[in-house]
């Protein structure tokens, strides 16, 4: 004879008092009780709670678990070590797995006993073995809008998990949430990092990391010019930054600048191109990182300024203005080139000066005032 019983959730129904076993169901009582389904982590452990009932003048005379492929779970090869029955051979048939794999998943796990006329077979569990993944939306970050990342698994662990989320290995909060979402509204740069989420009680079984990387528009565009004297002699590199400072900044012609625009961006910068404004126009002069003017005329005057741009946006670099002036009086130029160099060295020397702080400090100085400086000479 063998019977294949419905799995039952109600309470184990044989009343235990000292010394006298009262059954309150004698006829068809052949019964295997457990859960008929369970999810639970990788890597976890999962005790299946099963009672079992037969006649009362039987007597147990063997006991075991299987599945389709393994006819005694505990002894096979996937699961020794791994399984452990907790029951006996009364009432208690709970089963023990540790360390859970994904491939633990696949089958229905069955309890089987023997009597010394009969045997039975339960109705089944049926595992489902997840490991927590997160799942970030959208994929790509952009600073300020919005992104959701949820831990997310296969089977439902049930309503009174709770989640906690760790960034670069650290609590990202003390709070555990029933919520599997961690949501950032205006995501910044600083909210970059590696995230990841473990279930409550399982904290050494987090999920595989999520790298969280925010792209932004170019920021911090600024415009370098390089002036040259000798051949290819750099004098001074005069930044944007300090042109609202500059009333003009003077050449002489025939001498040779070079314009370079730098930014920061992510991801990288795209496309660089440079403008002249002239009064209220401005005209594209060329594509690309630098402009250089090789032979300055009196018709390269005006207020030069770049352009950076990514898949994000673009930004453009203040202004620099370049006045080119002629020749005139031997005794004008021969006073006026060295007062340029040394102008242009104080002026490339508040400009690294800033940069340096800025970058040292992370705050903006003021530094000492060009203006006075380029006054005298425009
Ligand atoms: C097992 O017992 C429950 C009640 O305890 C009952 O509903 C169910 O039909 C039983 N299953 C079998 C196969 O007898
Ligand atoms: C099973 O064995 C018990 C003694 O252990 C005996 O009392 C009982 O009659 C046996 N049952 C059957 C159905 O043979
Ligand atoms: C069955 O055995 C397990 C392990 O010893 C125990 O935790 C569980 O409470 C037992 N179940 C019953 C119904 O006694
Ligand atoms: C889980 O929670 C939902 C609503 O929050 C409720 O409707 C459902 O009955 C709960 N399920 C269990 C098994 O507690
Ligand atoms: C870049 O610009 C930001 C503000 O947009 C500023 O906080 C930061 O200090 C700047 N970095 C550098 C290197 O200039
Ligand atoms: C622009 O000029 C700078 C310095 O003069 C140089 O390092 C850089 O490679 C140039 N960039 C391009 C795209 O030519």
């Amino acid at each position: 004879m063998f019977y294949n019983g419905d799995h039952i959730s109600l309470a184990f129904s044989l009343l235990i008092l000292p010394g006298v076993i009262i059954s309150t169901n004698t006829a068809g009582s052949w019964n295997v009780s457990s859960p008929s389904r369970l999810c639970a982590l990788t890597g976890s452990s999962v005790t299946i709670f099963c009672t079992y009932r037969y006649p009362q003048e039987h007597t147990v005379t063997d006991v075991s678990w299987y599945s389709n492929k393994d006819k005694r779970l505990t002894e096979s090869e996937l699961f020794k070590n791994r399984g452990q029955f907790l029951g006996d051979k009364k009432n208690n048939c709970s089963l023990r797995i540790n360390g859970l794999r994904e491939s633990d998943s696949k089958e229905k796990y069955k309890f089987w006993f023997r009597t010394n006329s009969s045997e039975f077979s339960g109705a089944g569990v049926t595992l489902s073995v997840t490991a927590l993944r997160v799942m970030m939306s959208p994929k790509t970050v952009t600073e300020g809008r919005s992104v959701t990342l949820t831990c997310s698994t296969t089977c439902s662990l049930g309503n009174s998990t709770t989640y906690i989320w760790y960034k670069n290995g650290l609590p990202v909060s003390t709070t555990h949430t029933p919520d599997n979402t961690f949501s950032i509204n205006k995501v910044r740069v600083t909210d970059e990092g590696r995230y990841s989420c473990a279930v409550t009680g399982h904290d050494d079984h987090p999920s595989d990391f999520v790298t969280l990387s925010v792209r932004y528009a170019p920021r911090n565009t600024t415009a370098l010019l390089s002036l040259y004297m000798n051949e290819g002699t750099s004098v001074a590199v005069i930044c944007s930054k300090d042109a609202p400072a500059l009333l003009s900044l003077s050449i002489k012609e025939h001498t040779s600048v070079t314009l370079t625009c730098s930014s920061d961006a992510k991801p990288s910068v795209r496309h660089y191109s440079w403008y002249k404004k002239i009064g209220a126009k401005s005209s594209l002069m060329v594509f690309g990182q630098n402009y250089s003017i090789t032979d300055a005329k009196v018709a390269d005057s005006g207020q030069y300024y770049c352009k950076a741009e990514n898949i994000v946006g673009a930004t453009e670099s203040s202004t620099l203005p370049l006045n080119v002036y002629k020749v005139t009086a031997g005794l004008r130029s021969a006073v006026l080139v060295p007062a340029i160099i040394v102008v242009a060295i104080a002026v490339s020397f508040v400009c690294w000066w800033r940069r340096t702080a800025e970058r040292a400090f992370g705050v903006h100085s003021q530094g000492p005032d060009a203006t006075s400086l380029w006054h005298m000479h425009s």
